[in-house]
């Protein structure tokens, strides 16, 4: 294919890209976007401060200009994220205990049930987990409601969109040795054997230089393959510029295309300018709009 997404549908996959809509009037930014991704992600739309900025009065306006977009161009939708530590709206962040675990629980079903049907995945919960050696949970608001709100959001967004896959989102979670990677691992192990709805695991690999793609990234994969479901990468974007970038992207690519269960890859942004990283040229167009040699290296990979 001379497109990403016409290359990745070669081998059954899908290609997409995180869309701000307040980007979508900017033509080059919206050329690039059409002609080359069939999977949306909104990268900030569709989040709880987003869809619920007062308890119990949601707020789709943003979250369905991308999802009207998508449609009307033929693209599918990853929907993000429905319960997460952060960018909760104010009035959440102050909660706790069974107050708390209503509302999330509320919000993932308000949220689930407006879009029922038209979201091929959700990232039902996003980040859960802690950074460092222990391979535990992060500390939030919603984890001290009890270990158990993972599960009960994954139900009551089975329960409210039965037809999306769900998934369970995180970043540092790429290198198979390292702890975080583990206790995801040992969590979604845990849901597959007592029958918990879940069908994929999101990789957002945000790589960097101290995060680096690591050697065994194509073992991540195929492990959490092995339990049973899908695994997507979500967020990806790497920093660095020129062959040497490219090359992580190959190396990413490849891996993804390496396992059969890996159904697609997101970049997270779609020029170097729209990316959340303040500075740096994490992503595959430059700030014109032209192609970089990371492009070139994914679709000749792809
Ligand atoms: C980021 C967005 O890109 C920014 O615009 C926003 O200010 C903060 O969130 N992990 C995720 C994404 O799951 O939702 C985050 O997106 C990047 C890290």
């Amino acid at each position: 294919g001379s497109t990403l997404q016409d290359a990745a549908k070669g081998s059954g996959r899908y290609f997409g890209t995180a869309i701000a809509a307040s980007r979508l009037n900017d033509s080059t930014y919206s050329t690039i976007a059409n002609r080359e991704f069939n999977m949306i992600t909104a990268e900030n739309e569709m989040k709880m401060d987003a869809t619920e900025p007062n308890q119990n009065q949601f707020n789709f306006s943003q979250g369905d200009r991308i999802l009207n977009w998508a449609q009307q161009n033929g693209k599918q939708v990853r929907g993000h994220a429905l319960a997460w530590y952060s960018q909760q709206p104010g009035w959440m962040q102050n909660m706790s205990g069974t107050q708390l675990r209503n509302a999330m629980l509320n919000h993932v079903t308000g949220v689930a049930t407006h879009y029922k049907g038209k979201i091929y995945a959700w990232d039902v919960v996003n980040e859960a987990f802690a950074d460092g050696s222990s391979g535990g949970r992060r500390d939030s608001n919603l984890e001290r409601t009890g270990s158990d709100w993972i599960e009960a959001a994954f139900r009551a967004a089975r329960a409210a969109d039965p037809g999306a896959k769900l998934c369970y989102n995180d970043y540092n979670t790429d290198d198979w040795t390292h702890a975080k990677t583990q206790g995801v691992y040992r969590m979604v192990s845990d849901f597959k054997s007592r029958g918990v709805p879940i069908d994929c695991v999101g990789l957002q690999s945000h790589f960097n230089p101290q995060s680096p793609v690591p050697a065994n990234y194509q073992t991540t994969i195929e492990r959490f393959a092995a339990l049973g479901v899908d695994v997507q990468i979500t967020e990806l974007d790497i920093e660095g510029s020129g062959q040497q970038q490219a090359e992580n992207f190959r190396k990413v690519t490849q891996a993804c295309l390496n396992v059969a269960r890996c159904t697609g890859i997101t970049v997270w942004g779609v020029r170097d300018t729209d990316s959340w990283r303040a500075s740096g040229t994490p992503l595959l167009f430059d700030g014109s709009g032209n192609k970089k040699a990371a492009y070139t290296a994914v679709l000749d990979t792809l």
